[in-house]
């Protein structure tokens, strides 16, 4: 399915994008598999500035630095909410996106949160088109992909705890491989996961079921502890008991149960992934049972030592479906994960979703939305 304007006349609400663009040739010189998730930013990003009760000055620009007031309330109390969503280049050619809609929703949600303006969707998913228009050329083949990195700041000058009334929302797109190192897809790799025993990250009433970027500096310290174990990621617990499972610092998490996909269910305190959503529809269209439950980590980790739970996986846009290997207690305490990591079941769902987003098989849920018909890369 391709874009319709659905507002105004051009599908922005009528607010205008001023094209002021630089030439986007491919970026890329080495191999997909070597560059670090993250760091290869493209030449032009969205901008837009909201003053005065409304959004303005839309346009497409030469990726540049933003000159804030050192009293903006996103340097002081994290007035932030971000997104991450993958443009992919299809095997036809066409470059697509991914359910970006459920990011332009998302984001409303975590701006309503924290008290930001929401933007229109259709302004939303325009303004994600025309970036990845201009740097389609930047756009690479499987495994790569374009990662969007839609950002929005509270930018008012005000130091007292208050919402701003002055705010930035931009869009950076970065060339994007594997998000962990030496997992290029279905037969690479699967990483070790660290149990956080003494940190947590949400808490009923907090911002967990939001993407604010202060969800994020809290997970900071436990990452580089995590990292120094050799460990990718930090799995937290709820904080309240600390026994139920929640998800992952970037991702969201899912194990295999008597051969039933299962993930905790959307609390109020993790990310509605849009991964973990897919991944769900997906198992059931091959057949996989798949449920939502509370899953204590008392009764996970005796079901891997016991043979009963089969596979733990690593779930988001970034993640796509990673295998996990073990799980490695704060207290030094390893659990395996027993069988080949990634397992069947994680490498079916790793498959099923990819053939989706790079257009080799038909896109049956209507989950595709085009952006350019089938050209390739160019200088
Ligand atoms: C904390 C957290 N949980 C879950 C996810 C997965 O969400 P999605 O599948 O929409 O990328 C992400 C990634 O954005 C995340 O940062």
């Amino acid at each position: 399915m391709s874009y319709m304007p659905s507002h105004g006349t051009d599908g922005t609400d009528g607010l205008h994008i001023d094209m002021r663009h630089c030439p986007s040739p491919p970026i890329l010189k080495g191999r997909i598999e070597d560059v670090e998730f993250g760091t290869m930013f493209t030449p032009n990003m969205f901008m837009m500035r909201y003053h005065k009760g409304e959004w303005k000055e839309a346009r497409v620009e030469p990726v540049t630095e933003i000159r804030l007031h050192p009293g903006a309330t996103v340097l002081h109390y994290a007035q932030e909410v971000f997104e991450g969503l993958k443009a992919f280049r299809q095997t036809s050619g066409d470059i697509v996106l991914f359910r970006p809609e459920m990011n332009a929703r998302r984001i409303n949600e975590s701006a309503k949160r924290l008290s930001m303006p929401s933007i229109p969707e259709p302004l939303f998913l325009e303004a994600v088109r025309r970036l990845v228009e201009v740097e389609r050329n930047n756009v690479p083949p499987a495994p790569g992909c374009l990662y969007i990195r839609p950002t929005l700041i509270g930018v008012t000058p005000l130091v007292k705890v208050s919402p701003a009334n002055e705010f930035l929302f931009y869009i950076l797109t970065l060339v994007t491989g594997p998000y962990f190192k030496g997992t290029s897809g279905r037969d690479a790799g699967a990483v070790n996961v660290f149990v956080a025993q003494s940190v947590t990250r949400a808490s009923r009433g907090g911002m967990g079921a939001v993407k604010a970027g202060a969800n994020y500096s809290g997970t900071l310290e436990i990452t580089a502890k995590a990292f120094k174990a050799g460990c990718a990621q930090v799995l937290f617990l709820d904080a309240r008991d600390e026994t139920r499972i929640e998800e992952m610092g970037g991702m969201n998490v899912c194990f295999v149960a008597d051969g039933a996909l299962v993930t905790p269910p959307l609390s109020g305190t993790i990310l509605p992934g849009i991964t973990r959503d897919s991944l769900m529809t997906i198992a059931r269209g091959l057949g996989i049972p798949a449920r939502e439950e509370p899953l204590d980590i008392v009764a996970i980790i005796e079901g891997l030592e016991s043979g009963r739970v089969t596979e733990a996986m690593a779930c988001g846009t970034a993640a796509v479906v990673t295998g996990i290997k073990s799980f490695q207690f704060e207290d030094g305490r390893v659990v395996n994960v027993p069988g080949p990591t990634p397992g069947p079941v994680s490498t079916r769902l790793f498959d099923a979703i990819r053939a989706i987003q790079y257009g080799d098989c038909p896109d049956e849920n209507g989950w595709i939305r085009t952006i350019c018909r089938g050209e390739t890369a160019t200088d």
